[in-house]
């Protein structure tokens, strides 16, 4: 279908999967403002792109085209003939046709939109190296998934290890369509638990991807994953990020003086401060309230400057700004901020809702997937984001128990079943040493995550570049002006490497 620019993208609909995460309720809420945010991000991108290239819009513009393919439910039981209908993107006006090579995105624990065919880091490397752009929605998220598909029988067939064989059948399927053949070379992309997904593609199928690039992408498992919460602290005190020693210090004693109130059981002011929807009933409830604060913190480091008024620079602003009261106040402060730039009246703290959200198999096509991505952490990953360390600055009612008990809760998985799953993970996949070639690892310093990820160049094709002072898969966004020069460094080199893989694919330049 042919439509003018501006109409088109506004027809495209709001919601993407560009990069995600894993956390509490709040957390939740934050992902996907973040989501929304880079979309209108996208947005205002492509339309600045289209104003700089008016000749080629003049013949219009053609949209991307979204199909369903049917995939095996079961990749590994040929007696299991049930099928799931898969949703991809598809993106030919950059493709060099019949040579150029091919540019997956690969999707992850959110819907995907056509956002992935149409804008980000990958897309503009399309635009240079002409490639045809393709993307795959994740396996149980979004629109692929059966309506039966979250109950506790079906759940069993969503894992890393059926994704990547969905992967493997939509190379056959992509191949055919576009009568592809072995001299287009393929490269894929993805961040966060995607950016994982884009490294295992070419470490288990290194006949079907040349070559893969994986932005802060967790590539090692872990039951408790402490040192994100130490991640957090660094940034917290971080000058490049507008962070300070003060800062973290204030986050530290508030979140210290809230544990001490909950430890005297008389939550009554704590409810009325932060706007807590009901009572809190007992330390279930506790661990939800501290969860949701300390979110803030979490995610405001997480996906600094994502949003507009979402940076660890303004947090620390209000963190240290004697003039707005003690630690406590300002902390009542920031949620009070939080809660009215999401529009929330009061905050769900109740750990029975949580369960229930958790439980519940309703099928939605947008957005994340809480449900699903709880059960990949207590199948395959763990990434539970404890703060029992002496170091961390959040609360102590963050505990490993409460996290991974969840498992049992909901899944019938037990603690001890987690920790042999994340055993498990890490011996096949290679955990954070991976052995492979031409990969590049992508993560930003500031970010969290980069805690299990690939920092070292492990091989002069399997190679890591560390970004000073960005957060989560930051890299992958179209380029704006305030990005730092390590950024556009970064960036730089990616495009650098896969120019070099190109060309020894024979597939660059033209
Ligand atoms: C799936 O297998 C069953 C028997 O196991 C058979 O009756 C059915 O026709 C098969 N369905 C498809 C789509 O092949
Ligand atoms: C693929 O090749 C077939 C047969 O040569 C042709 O009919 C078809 O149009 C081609 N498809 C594309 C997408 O080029
Ligand atoms: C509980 O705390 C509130 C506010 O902090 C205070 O007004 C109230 O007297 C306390 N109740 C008890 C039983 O200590
Ligand atoms: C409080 O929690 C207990 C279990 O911990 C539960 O039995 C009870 O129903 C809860 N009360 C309310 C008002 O939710
Ligand atoms: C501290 O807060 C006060 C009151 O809102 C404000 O006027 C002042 O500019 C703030 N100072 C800094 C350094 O942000
Ligand atoms: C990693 O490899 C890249 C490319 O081969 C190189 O530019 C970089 O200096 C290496 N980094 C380290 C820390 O060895
Ligand atoms: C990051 O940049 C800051 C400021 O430019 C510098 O002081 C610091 O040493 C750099 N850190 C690393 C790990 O390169």
């Amino acid at each position: 279908m042919l439509l003018s620019p501006p109409l088109a993208v506004l027809l495209l609909g709001l919601q993407s999967a560009l990069c995600l995460g894993l956390g509490g309720q709040n957390l939740w809420l934050l992902k996907d403002k973040v989501l929304r945010s880079q979309e209108q991000r996208a947005q205002r991108y492509l339309l600045e792109s289209w104003k700089a290239f008016p000749a080629r819009s003049k013949g219009g513009w053609t949209e991307p085209r979204e199909g369903f393919f049917p995939q095996p439910l079961d990749h590994f039981n040929r007696r299991n003939n049930a099928t799931y209908k898969q949703r991809f993107w598809v993106n030919t006006e950059l493709w060099e046709r019949e040579q150029g090579p091919v540019f997956l995105y690969i999707g992850g624990e959110g819907a995907l939109t056509p956002y992935s065919v149409l804008a980000g880091e990958h897309v503009d490397l399309a635009r240079k190296y002409r490639a045809l752009l393709v993307s795959l929605e994740h396996r149980y998220y979004g629109a692929s998934i059966n309506p039966d598909g979250l109950t506790d029988q079906k759940i069993q067939f969503l894992s890393s290890q059926q994704a990547l064989a969905d992967l493997a059948t939509f190379h056959a399927f992509i191949s055919q369509q576009y009568n592809l053949t072995r001299s287009n070379t393929w490269i894929c992309f993805g961040g966060s638990y995607p950016g994982s997904l884009s490294a295992w593609f070419r470490l288990k199928f290194p006949h079907l991807v040349y070559a893969a690039v994986a932005s802060s992408a967790p590539v090692r498992a872990q039951l408790d994953f402490t040192a994100y919460n130490k991640v957090v602290s660094q940034s917290l005190s971080n000058p490049i990020v507008g962070g300070s020693l003060k800062c973290r210090a204030a986050v530290a004693h508030v979140f210290s003086r809230l544990d001490q109130i909950l430890k005297g059981g008389n939550t009554s002011g704590l409810e009325a401060d932060f706007g807590s929807c009901r009572k809190l009933n007992g330390s279930d409830d506790y661990g939800e309230f501290v969860s949701n604060l300390a979110d803030i913190i979490m995610g405001t480091v997480q996906y600094n400057q994502e949003t507009p008024d979402n940076s660890i620079a303004n947090l620390c602003q209000v963190m240290t700004n004697h003039s707005l009261g003690s630690a406590y106040q300002r902390l009542v402060l920031l949620n009070k901020n939080y809660m009215a730039s999401m529009e929330l009246k009061c905050v769900d703290n109740s750990h029975q809702n949580v369960l229930e959200k958790l439980r519940s198999t309703e099928v939605k096509p947008y957005g994340v997937g809480e449900r699903q991505w709880y059960y990949q952490t207590c199948a395959e990953f763990g990434y539970y984001q404890t703060c029992e360390d002496e170091g961390c600055p959040l609360s102590r009612w963050m505990t490993l128990q409460s996290q991974v008990g969840v498992c049992a809760q909901i899944f019938g998985i037990h603690p001890g079943s987690v920790q042999q799953a994340v055993y498990f993970t890490n011996e096949y996949y290679g955990a954070d040493h991976p052995e492979s070639s031409r990969i590049i690892f992508v993560n930003g310093n500031i970010d969290p995550w980069h805690a299990l990820s690939v920092l070292k160049n492990q091989s002069s094709s399997e190679v890591a570049v560390v970004i000073n002072g960005t957060a989560h898969c930051a890299n992958m966004n179209p380029p704006e002006d305030r990005d730092p020069p390590s950024l556009r460094q970064a960036r730089q080199k990616i495009d650098d490497q896969i120019g070099i893989w190109l060309a020894s694919a024979h597939q660059y330049p033209w």
